[in-house]
């Protein structure tokens, strides 16, 4: 017999480059609302590797949803209205750590938020008490363990840890900006993992994060960041993450 863990979904959160899963059998795709608005576009049902799980593009499916304007609150709570309990986080983020260069992997285990006046709690009206969830630890440690053993074996190099600091863009950072995100301890940089990990923490879900490195932090590299490195990254590692979630999915 399952426990209620094992037979709840799985859902893959999809970032830039991830706007589609390949070799996702969708079997149906359903047009939510939630009490925060719609999320960032239909929930898709399929079959992945036999497996079923949902999936969902974080900046819509034509990737039109810049990382201020997403509506996290909604996207979570579809989720978990889904039935949903374990959520996989996938993104493209900037390398800081000199161990993370473009096209690899990393799990991070930790992360600084610099976002603002983005909506980033569902503990706002109608409270009979303030609720302050615990964060110590902001992602899951299972769902972490099981992105890290997938890599390993897909045969996908890997930061096995690491500290997200989640930008508020949608603007790439400074030089001296990234300087500091590593003064701070981060070894990535992206736009998107708050407030996305804290609300899926607030309603319960299980909650892990893959990064893909898709191109040098402000003033790590020379020149300029342009779109075209970061797409040319985007298509190694987007590859890379799909072999990595075919691993992941079948040992769910
Ligand atoms: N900074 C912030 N977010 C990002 C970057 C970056 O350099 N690359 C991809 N997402």
């Amino acid at each position: 017999m399952e426990s209620n863990t094992e037979m709840a979904k799985v859902a893959i959160i999809g970032g830039t480059g991830l706007t589609s899963l390949k070799g996702l059998e969708i079997t149906r795709r359903e047009e939510v609302t939630t009490p925060y608005g719609q999320p960032s576009g239909p929930l898709s049902y399929g079959q992945l590797c036999g497996k079923e799980v949902v999936f969902l593009a974080r900046h819509g499916d034509h990737h039109t949803l810049p990382p201020h304007k997403i509506n996290y609150r909604a996207n979570i709570w579809a989720l978990k209205e889904a039935g949903v309990a374990r959520i996989f986080a996938m993104a493209a983020v900037g390398g800081i750590a000199e161990d993370f260069p473009p096209e690899k992997l990393a799990v991070p285990d930790q992360l600084i938020d610099y976002t603002w006046s983005r909506k980033n709690t569902f503990f706002e009206e109608g409270l009979e008490e303030v609720v302050h969830v615990d964060f110590t630890f902001p992602y899951d440690e299972g769902l972490r363990q099981a992105l890290i053993s997938a890599c390993r074996e897909a045969g996908v190099d890997v930061c096995e840890s690491g500290v997200y600091g989640a930008t508020q863009g949608p603007r790439l950072e400074t030089a001296a900006e990234i300087n500091r995100l590593e003064r701070d301890g981060c070894t990535m940089v992206g736009m998107t993992g708050m407030p996305e990990a804290v609300l899926a923490r607030e309603l319960g879900l299980a909650y892990a994060t893959c990064a893909v490195c898709v191109n040098w932090g402000a003033g790590r590299s020379d020149g300029e960041i342009t779109m075209k490195e970061i797409e040319a990254s985007l298509t190694v590692g987007a590859e890379r993450i799909r072999a990595m979630l075919e691993k992941l999915i079948a040992a769910l």
